[in-house]
């Protein structure tokens, strides 16, 4: 609670809830009152009340997907974890959606520790981010995070192969959040796109902090990489999903156009044919009339 009360002390945020909340109709700011106050997690996660909506959102629907499929544990990732509040928040976040779905949640971070690397050039967006930024303090975070999630440190290049060796089948992949700022480093995030089939759910949320400035576009950072591994992917798709924000009930944040969906088009799920003995039929109104 004093997190949230120190949260509301800074302009920023309140820019946000004016903009995001305070411009949605009156009827569904008046339901999230009591919702705030009384209602389910799973409620809280419908009416955007949780931090961070987006891992909300996502660690959500992986677990109940994964309960659907009979999974009893999945694996989240964070791809850029700097401070750690990203992280600190999946593990929160987490820990309500075992509660409601009883799925166990595997949670693990990347980082170079040190903050960010040297930019290549242009598409690295170096008038945004500069070399050094965003260090970690290593030894704190460490200590806060123990028995909660697992980090990784050093270049994504080589930790994701570390991270590769230690994961399974069994605990498949179900979100992944994104922000590490430079298209050379979300490159490097996106081999892992390219892995064994099973080791993702069918289908995977990711979340893409960085490309919402005005600056970012397709030929440089996270949009240019996301368009280089869909041209070279033919099996793997990472796609935004256009229909996700109408699917909300608050239809103004930023975090609905930041989820894309990783479809595994090789994934045994999609050979798996229906085989019902009904066969489905489509009603026709008309021709009764
Ligand atoms: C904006 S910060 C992440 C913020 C964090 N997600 C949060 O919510 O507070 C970006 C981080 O990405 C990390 N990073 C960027 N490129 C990397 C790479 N190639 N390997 C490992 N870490 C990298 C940097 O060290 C930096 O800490």
């Amino acid at each position: 609670m004093s997190f949230l009360l120190k949260r509301l002390t800074q302009k920023r945020i309140w820019t946000r809830i004016y903009k995001e909340r305070l411009s949605e109709p009156l009827h569904l700011n008046i339901i999230s009152f009591f919702v705030f106050l009384f209602g389910s997690f799973r409620s809280k996660v419908l009416y955007d009340l949780v931090l961070r909506p987006h891992h909300a959102y996502s660690i959500l629907k992986a677990a109940d997907q994964a309960k659907a499929r009979g999974f009893t544990e999945i694996s989240i990732l964070e791809f850029g974890v700097a401070h750690g509040s990203g992280l600190m928040n999946m593990i929160k976040v987490a820990e309500k959606v075992t509660n409601t779905t009883g799925i166990k949640i595997n949670i693990y971070g990347f980082d170079t520790g040190k903050g960010m690397p040297e930019p290549i050039d242009y598409r690295d967006h170096p008038e945004y981010y500069n070399t050094g930024d965003f260090p970690m303090n290593r030894d704190l975070l460490e200590e806060r995070i123990k028995g909660k999630a697992q980090l990784f440190l050093g270049p994504i290049k080589e930790t994701l192969k570390e991270f590769l060796t230690s994961t399974s089948s069994k605990t498949p992949i179900g979100f992944v959040s994104i922000d590490v700022d430079y298209y050379s480093s979300t490159m490097e995030v996106l081999e892992l796109f390219k892995e064994d089939p099973n080791l993702f759910l069918p289908l995977t949320y990711i979340y893409f902090d960085d490309i919402f400035m005005e600056n970012h576009n397709d030929k440089s950072g996270e949009l240019l990489a996301i368009k280089e591994f869909n041209e070279t992917q033919k099996l793997r798709n990472i796609s935004y999903h256009k229909f996700l924000v109408n699917k909300r009930l608050f239809k103004n944040s930023n975090w609905t156009k930041q989820i894309y969906y990783f479809h595994v088009l090789d994934h045994p799920y999609r050979f798996e044919t229906k085989r019902n003995d009904a066969k489905r039929v489509l009603d026709n109104p008309y021709l009764n009339i």
